[in-house]
């Protein structure tokens, strides 16, 4: 079912953003250490959380580490999301931003396994 939301949301990206137009493909190389910046200022930690590991609302705000979305529909997404997720609009965060965001939340490392915490395998 996910899988086929995002295949949808990637289909809305391609005719939302068009193929002739300055394409993900060559933004999708998104600079991570600009995107947390981004992450942090547009808001996105206060509901996802800072590692990207989600939080609550009035349900669930997903963990967002291992997203298998692409840039474009990351950005489709964001221009127009579900639920109580805010949208986020071209002039608050670029297409070139959402490539950085994205390029951000790939960098985390989720959550770690509680066997590596000493203190936890006392
Ligand atoms: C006010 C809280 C809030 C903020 C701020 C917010 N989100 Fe969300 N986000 C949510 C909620 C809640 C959902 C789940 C929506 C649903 O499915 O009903 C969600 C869903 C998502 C999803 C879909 C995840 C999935 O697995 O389906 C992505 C991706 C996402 N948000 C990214 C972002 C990014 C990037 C930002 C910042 C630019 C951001 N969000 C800011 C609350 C928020």
């Amino acid at each position: 079912m996910k899988v086929l939301k995002y295949a949808l949301l990637a289909a809305v990206g391609c005719l939302t953003f068009g193929l002739g137009s300055p394409s993900f493909a060559q933004q999708s190389a998104g600079d991570a250490a600009r995107g947390k910046d981004k992450y942090m200022a547009v808001g996105c930690f206060t509901c996802h959380g800072r590692s990207g590991q989600g939080g609550a609302l009035n349900y669930p705000a997903p963990a967002l580490v291992d997203l298998p979305m692409p840039a474009d529909a990351l950005a489709a997404f964001l221009r127009n999301p579900v639920g109580d997720m805010p949208p986020y609009a071209a002039a608050v965060l670029s297409n070139a931003d959402v490539a950085d965001v994205l390029s951000f939340i790939k960098s985390l490392p989720g959550r770690k396994d509680p066997k590596t915490f000493p203190l936890l395998n006392q």
